[in-house]
């Protein structure tokens, strides 16, 4: 069966877990030549050979998405070493949570520093990761895809203020970087995630309390189950597949129906 993205060169960051572990091997299994990028490089290494061990190609590259010039570095191994670049996944994300139990920290106990080091990833990186990207498509003649990974913190009210004011600007973001570039044959549009178990804000999920938030996330949904990193995957691949050739600009829920309205509970 020939892949949805067969051939293509894909950059993913936040690669070595979640969304971005679950992208990398699910675009390599499509046929994409991935580079697994992360800020902790041995779980960019991790993910790399799992794609190895199942026949995928890819290489692992360690970057912190919210330095300029690493972004610019990454971008540069991925066309240097595969030749070009047709898609990159700014997925890498942090939030701010407070002691563990507590969740998402409130707007009065969030510190300037927290604040500006989650800009700093969320929104700068995202930045960053887009002008490096459109950069090098222009260099190749125009065309490229770019997925996002806001969040539904980004669509509704939902979670710590410092974070959703990131996500917010992702959302943003992403209509207007799709309407600038979009006469250059340029897409860009974002997953946006509800409630996901992974390593994310220090969530143990291997933990006492793993349980009580899988439990917590399938309440909030209307679909009754929390999101799993591979749906958040399965709609980046499509919005990074030609199947979304006409599809720019688009901030696509994966949220169980959380940000569609409140369910009929009988
Ligand atoms: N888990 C959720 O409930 C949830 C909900 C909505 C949105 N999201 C978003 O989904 C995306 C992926 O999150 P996840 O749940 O897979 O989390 P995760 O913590 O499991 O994975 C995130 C990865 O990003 C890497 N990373 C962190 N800072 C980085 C940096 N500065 N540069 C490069 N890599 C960095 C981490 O090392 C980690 O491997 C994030 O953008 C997050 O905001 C998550």
């Amino acid at each position: 069966m020939k892949g949805l993205v067969d051939g293509k060169v894909a950059v993913i960051t936040g690669a070595g877990s979640g969304v971005g572990q679950a992208a990398s091997l699910l675009f390599a299994r499509h046929g994409a030549r991935v580079v697994a990028a992360d800020i902790d490089a041995a779980r960019a290494d991790e993910t790399a050979a799992l794609i190895a061990a199942e026949g995928g190609e890819a290489r692992a590259a360690r970057c912190d998405v919210a330095d300029e010039t690493e972004v610019e570095r990454l971008i540069a191994f991925a066309v240097a070493h595969y030749g070009r670049l047709d898609i990159l996944y700014n997925n890498a994300g942090i939030t701010v949570m407070g002691a563990p139990g507590e969740g998402p920290k409130r707007l009065t106990t969030t510190s300037a520093e927290e604040i500006c080091a989650v800009q700093a990833v969320n929104v700068n990186g995202v930045l960053y990761g887009c002008k490096a990207a459109i950069t090098a498509f222009e260099q190749q003649g125009g065309g490229g895809v770019i997925v996002n990974t806001a969040s539904i913190a980004g669509l509704i009210g939902y979670g710590g203020v410092a974070y959703g004011a990131t996500k917010g600007a992702v959302v943003g973001l992403t209509r207007t970087l799709a309407m600038e570039v979009a006469g250059k044959a340029i897409r860009i549009n974002s997953v946006c995630p509800a409630g996901m178990p992974t390593r994310y804000g220090g969530m143990d999920m291997g933990g006492p309390n793993a349980e009580k938030v899988r439990q917590g996330m399938s309440a909030a949904h209307p679909l009754g189950r929390p999101i799993d990193p591979m749906d958040c995957a399965n709609a980046a691949l499509f919005l990074a597949s030609d199947l979304a050739a006409n599809i720019t600009g688009v901030n696509l829920p994966v949220d169980g129906g959380l940000s569609a309205g409140v369910p009929l509970r009988r």
